[in-house]
């Protein structure tokens, strides 16, 4: 998500304590021949045979939405293997590429007007007012929520996107700048020019048919709706007034405004979509001044400075001092909107904690408590989960259940067993003494809190997902390469280049339960960057696993950012938890290619999923020229959706 790779500073720890220190190594339980299997893993056998499928979480309720956005009879595995199409090979050209009998389709790129006057897309002479009109940049998380019961729901819906970031050179200019372009425009912003990059941020809503022709197409609706870093929102839950988020503007801490870095998403069993605040702490500068030790903490650990888009420059909400220190506070947040009402205010839902949340993914567990998994994507940072205290059924308008629970966070064991520790204000050492007056300043400093905790230290922690056939949740951990990380058994190498995904099935299968049991699910890696010299099937070799969904089926689709083999384009795959080979690793076969320079993030199907959208984020980044997706001879490359459907109709990965 950023332009250049190799300074993100996702890779740079800013989380000093030692947490549950397992520097002194466990001797491993991998070893390398084990580890390292054809670019991917076989697990360590941490868990007993029997793992894959063997739990299905019968108890925990399917999830069906009142509009049905989860095919209505839940989730039912198919017989034989779920992977049924050819696996593609790497690549390095500048075209999506997907297997034979699939098609894929650039769709609601950065600019596709879908509002008020729906002005015409005109890469760098946009206006403000235009850019708040037409979708944003830097796709990300993403679903798709019928508008129709029955098949009806698979052909009309509304499809909700993230917008992560934006590039100043190609929204100001519509070309990405030289450094000296960078530092010649910087001394000359306009109110104008910020107000339009805050518009290229945030999420849009976009009403979306399969039209005549076959191809999906956006319908002129009311239901659009953009959201962006300046869209009134409101806070709900133990933070909201709290005065660690009150400021010169807002002085009663409850009117924050906007959303920013909204990477990946969430969606819940009441048909609400759940954005995602991820790298909100490089939108601001911190002037000079005497801070606190508090503010100087908060500053610190969530390292934020940097004003990376230059906001600071005449806007100075974006600008921290001593005096007026809290706006950063007012970001980190999970953001609750309701897709179906484009006049209602976005909710910032505190219960879920104040992190670089990569994602929200929402379980319906016994007695239809929900459970929401939201990593912290920075190297050494944790992973939490939220459990309401009741049922989401018996939820009014006034009370969510997103504002009323308790947030834990995750201590992995090296034997495999882990611990959902809670983040609860005077429980062991979150008290006054220790910098945690009450639950409000509990989750504004959820990292903080987390550490007192000796919560494990985590490989990046990305998009988490839960295999609604088994109950099992899957979690990417992207890479980790800091001189700070600490090996144990759940993050195993050092340096952790390629990344690796783990999983582990809450006890009972009750996702509310406090005690679990993990094992590695996949290593990521090529041979190369692993060292290990084996022989690496191309079809499932891949590095950097960001985005994850295990669709309805049962298919977990990977979706990569960052380093791959060969330095080929970022990719999509689907493995097949079901299936092993006879070293145990999971069928993983490859699924798609995206652009030069892009991340692949952001995937989602309809109930019949018989269409899957996929994103392709920041063509042309990091120095690879992409022109990508050149509709209507426009050169300048965008972020955009992509629709993938296959040709004979059928379902998407069969
Ligand atoms: Fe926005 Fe962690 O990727
Ligand atoms: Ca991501
Ligand atoms: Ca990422």
């Amino acid at each position: 998500m950023l332009a250049e790779r190799d300074i993100d500073p996702d890779d740079i720890s800013t989380n000093p304590s030692g947490g549950r220190s397992f520097d002194e190594i466990v001797q491993s339980r991998l070893s390398r021949r084990n580890v390292l299997v054809g670019g991917m893993a076989v697990a360590a056998g941490f868990l007993t045979t029997g793992i894959v499928r063997a739990t299905p979480a019968a108890t925990d309720a399917p999830r069906a939405g009142e509009n049905g956005s989860i095919p209505a009879k839940g989730p039912k595995k198919p017989k034989g293997s779920l992977l049924g199409y050819a696996a593609i090979p790497l690549s390095f050209d500048d075209e999506v590429h997907v297997p034979p009998g699939y098609t894929a389709r650039a769709f609601i790129p950065w600019g596709t007007p879908i509002l008020g006057d729906y002005p015409a897309f005109e890469p760098g002479r946009n206006t403000a007012a235009e850019q708040e009109q037409q979708t944003g940049e830097h796709h990300d998380g993403m679903h798709y929520f019928p508008l129709q019961r029955g098949d009806g729901g698979s052909r009309h819906g509304l499809l909700v996107v993230n917008h992560e970031a934006a590039d100043e050179g190609l929204v100001q200019t519509g070309a990405f700048w030289t450094e000296e372009e960078a530092e010649e425009a910087l001394a000359n912003y306009t109110p104008e020019m910020v107000r339009k990059s805050q518009a290229a941020h945030g999420v849009s809503v976009v009403e979306v048919e399969l039209g005549p022709s076959g191809q999906w197409q956006v319908v002129r609706s009311g239901l659009n709706r953009r959201i962006t870093a300046n869209t009134p929102m409101s806070f709900s839950g133990p933070v909201a007034g709290h005065p660690l988020v009150r400021t010169d503007t807002d002085p009663t801490g409850v009117r924050p405004l906007g959303t920013v870095n909204n990477c990946s998403h969430g969606f819940t069993p009441w048909d609400t979509y759940l954005t995602c605040e991820e790298n909100f702490n490089g939108y601001f500068r911190v002037e000079e001044g005497d801070y606190s030790e508090e503010q100087q903490a908060l500053i610190a650990r969530y390292g934020v400075g940097g004003d990376r888009n230059n906001w600071a420059t005449t806007d100075d909400r974006f600008v921290v001092t001593p005096d007026d220190p809290n706006e950063p506070n007012r970001f980190g947040w999970v953001v609750e909107i309701d897709p179906f009402d484009p006049h209602s205010t976005p909710v910032k839902r505190t219960a879920l904690g104040r992190v670089k949340h990569e994602g929200a993914y929402v379980h319906v567990s016994k007695g239809d408590r929900v459970v929401v998994y939201t990593g912290d994507d920075q190297v050494n940072e944790h992973m939490y989960k939220f459990v309401s205290a009741g049922s989401w059924r018996s939820m009014r308008d006034d009370r969510s259940p997103l504002d009323e629970g308790t947030l834990y966070v995750a201590r992995y064991n090296d034997d495999g067993s882990g611990e959902w520790l809670p983040l609860i204000h005077g429980t062991g050492p979150l008290t006054e003494e220790n910098g945690f007056a009450d639950q409000g300043e509990v989750l504004v400093k959820t990292r903080l809190a987390a550490s007192c905790l000796e919560a494990t230290r985590m490989d990046r922690p990305e998009w988490a997902t839960v295999d609604e056939t088994t109950g099992m949740v899957y979690l990417t951990l992207t890479n980790n390469t800091s001189e700070e990380k600490v090996v144990n058994n759940v993050n195993p190498r050092k340096p952790n280049v390629d990344g690796h995904i783990i999983r582990w099935e809450e006890a009972d299968g009750d996702h509310a339960a406090t005690t679990f049991t993990w094992d590695l699910f996949l290593i990521a890696g090529d041979g190369r960057t692993s060292g290990d010299g084996s022989t690496i099937p191309d079809d499932a070799a891949f590095g950097s696993p960001d985005g994850l969904w295990a669709d309805y089926d049962g298919r977990v689709w990977i979706q990569t950012d960052g380093t791959q083999p060969g330095e080929a384009n970022d990719q999509m795959l689907a493995a097949d938890p079901s299936v092993r080979d006879e070293r145990g690793a999971p069928a993983i076969k490859r699924f798609l290619t995206g652009v030069r320079g892009c991340e692949v993030t952001g995937v989602i199907t309809t109930p019949d999923q018989r269409t899957m959208f996929a994103n392709i984020q920041h063509p042309g980044d990091g120095g690879r020229p992409s022109a990508w997706p050149q509709i209507d001879n426009i050169l300048t490359p965008r972020s955009a959706t992509v629709v993938i459907t296959k040709d004979d109709g059928g379902v998407i990965g069969t």
